[in-house]
This record gives C-alpha cells, structure tokens and sequence, in this order.
C-alpha cells in the first residue's frame, strides 16, 4: 500500500511554480505524450515539479509498505495456526518486496537510497499515518487485509496507469499482490464472524476502532487537497480523494453485513438518489494529529524502523564488501 494524498512539502505548494515551464517546446512535448496516455521514462525531458511531486509520493508509498511491516508482523510469533502463520508470512513479505520495486521506481527520479532512508529515520518524510495505530487482538490483523490492503487496492489501481512509467509497471504487480492481502483479511473476518461470541465481539471491536482511521487514508477533502488538480493533469492522481473514499464505502459496506459486522456510524445510510451511501464526519483533527507524530504508535514504529537497519549495518557491509571482491576478481580474469 499506501499513497495517502496529503500534503506536507512546503516546497511545492504554491501553484505558480508548479507550472513554471508552460509553453516551452520540451514543456509542451512532454504534456502531449502524458494527454496521449504515453509513458514518461526516467530519461525523459520532464517539468521539475513532477519529478518532486512523483519522488514524493513514490517514496512515501515505499516507506509506507515498510513500515507497514511491523503491525502485521507484531502477530506472526501469536497467529492462531501454522497455516494463518505462513500466510501472515508470506503477507508481510510480500510488503517488503513492494517496498524494494518502489524504492527501486524513486531512485530513478534521481535520488538516492540512503538519502531517502535518512528522510524516513529523521522524520522528515512521511509514511501512511493509519501505521500509526496498534495492532491490539488477532482480529486487527485481519482488519488490516480486510480494510486497510482493501483501500490500498482502490487508491492505487488507477495508479497502474500513472504517466510515470517506473511507477505504473510496479503498480501493476503491487496491485495483484494486494488483492491476495485483501482476500487473506478477508477469510480472517470470516473465520472470526463465525465463531465464537467472544470471537465475534472481538472481529466488531476491531472495525470499532479501525473504521474511521480507515476513512481518513484516501487524505484530505477534495476542497483541501493542495496537489489533486496539477496532478489529475499530469496523470499521476486519475481519481480524487472523495471519489476513492466513496467507492471503498459503496463496496465495503455489503461486506461487512456479510460478515454479521456493524459499521460504526449512525449517520450511515443508503441514498437512493445517488446510489451511494451516506456517511457521517471524519475527525480531521485526529488524522492530522497522527500525521504529525502524535498517533498511539508514532515513536515506536520509527524506533523499531531505525533500529532494525542499524542492525542491518553488517549485511549491506558484506554485500558491499563481496561486490568490490567480485569486481576485483572479473578485472584480473579480464587482464
Ligand atoms: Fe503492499
Ligand atoms: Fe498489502
């Protein structure tokens, strides 16, 4: 997952400079093929705030599948069988890898690795806030393939044709992979909505608590979103914040009365005149308080994020160490 549309980089919110090479021909060719649904390649001419706007949000996606990690993996010691257990695995696993193909699409945009690790570990650059909240009972680990891989799902299929080409082709895969995630949650609420009394109470306590957070990861209103309309012309945001919300609630709400589930909103009602449910307020001053450090998990997820690459020193080191050997070793054979 996770793309969150909010915006946090001062740098690029002043709408003149997003626009600052119109009317160039390079400005214009590169316009011409994104309206063309053609693909922009790293070495492509392209305006510098897309470059900024794509390495933003790419990276902040890839810190957010990493990030990602730690709730879900809180659980695979404590999952409730040997099979729950090698799909929880494999789940998180595969989180890594989207981490790896997203990195991979952000350093193409010119910056490095390490210096986006630095921007994660110093706190500067932002992961998707709903990481931010605990995993407390079993149920949270389905929830979090159930609703937060199922959000992921809707924010980024439009993404797999984002103008960026690095960024579409990994989307592609990533999206394939998230609907086995959504699918895994799921089979969990299933299983759970079931079960016991006590294994029901605990699936609806679960979605209690993770209904609203959930709401909150397609960002910001439409009226408040800084980005959306210079991104809908460059292609990267096909689809608006609002209108991914809604969608996820048109087709989530059947399946929580599938599952037996009570959404926790009163005001939430089918509207005949518009085909689509109702739903009451977000709390946006929650969402921007987690965001901005203060959510239950914040401090702790960053901690465990710094220290596992500090504990990882001494492999990257050796892979460093074997790559100058191995060059070494083909200069020789080649002299
Ligand atoms: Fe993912
Ligand atoms: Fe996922």
């Amino acid at each position: 997952m996770y793309t969150q549309s909010m915006d946090t980089d001062p740098e690029t919110r002043n709408p003149v400079a997003k626009v600052s090479a119109v009317g160039r021909p390079e400005e214009q060719r590169f316009q011409a093929t994104v309206d063309a649904e053609g693909k922009i390649e790293p070495r492509d001419w392209m305006p510098e705030a897309y470059r900024k706007t794509l390495l933003r949000q790419i990276s902040q996606h890839a810190h957010s599948e990493i990030i990602g990690m730690f709730p879900e993996g809180n659980w695979i010691s404590r999952a409730p069988s040997l099979k729950r257990k090698a799909i929880l695995i494999a789940k998180v696993q595969d989180e890594a890898g989207h981490g790896l193909y997203l990195y991979s699409a952000a350093e193409t945009l010119g910056q490095s690795r390490d210096e986006m690790m630095a921007a994660l570990h110093s706190g500067r650059a932002k992961y998707s806030s709903i990481f931010n909240y605990p995993t407390l009972t079993w149920a949270d680990v389905g929830m979090i393939g159930w609703l937060v891989d199922g959000a992921a799902i809707m924010n980024q299929i439009p993404l797999c044709r984002c103008s960026y080409g690095p960024y579409a082709r990994a989307m592609i895969r990533v999206c394939k992979e998230e609907s086995f995630h959504q699918r895994q949650g799921f089979d969990i609420m299933l299983s759970l909505s079931k079960g016991t009394a006590d294994q029901k109470a605990m699936a609806q306590e679960s979605l209690d608590r993770w209904w609203w957070p959930v709401l909150a990861m397609f960002g910001p209103p439409d009226a408040d979103s800084v980005h959306s309309g210079q991104s809908a012309q460059w292609k990267i945001k096909r689809v608006s914040n609002d209108e991914l919300r809604q969608k996820f609630i048109d087709a989530t709400v059947p399946q929580a009365e599938l599952l037996g589930l009570r959404i926790p909103d009163e005001k939430l009602k089918w509207n005949t005149q518009t085909g689509h449910y109702d739903f009451g307020p977000i709390d946006w001053d929650d969402f921007w308080r987690v965001v901005n450090g203060e959510g239950p998990c914040n401090k702790e997820r960053l901690a465990a994020r710094v220290k596992a690459y500090e504990e990882g020193q001494w492999v990257r080191d050796a892979a460093m160490a074997y790559a100058v050997k191995r060059k070494a070793r083909q200069h020789k054979e080649a002299a």
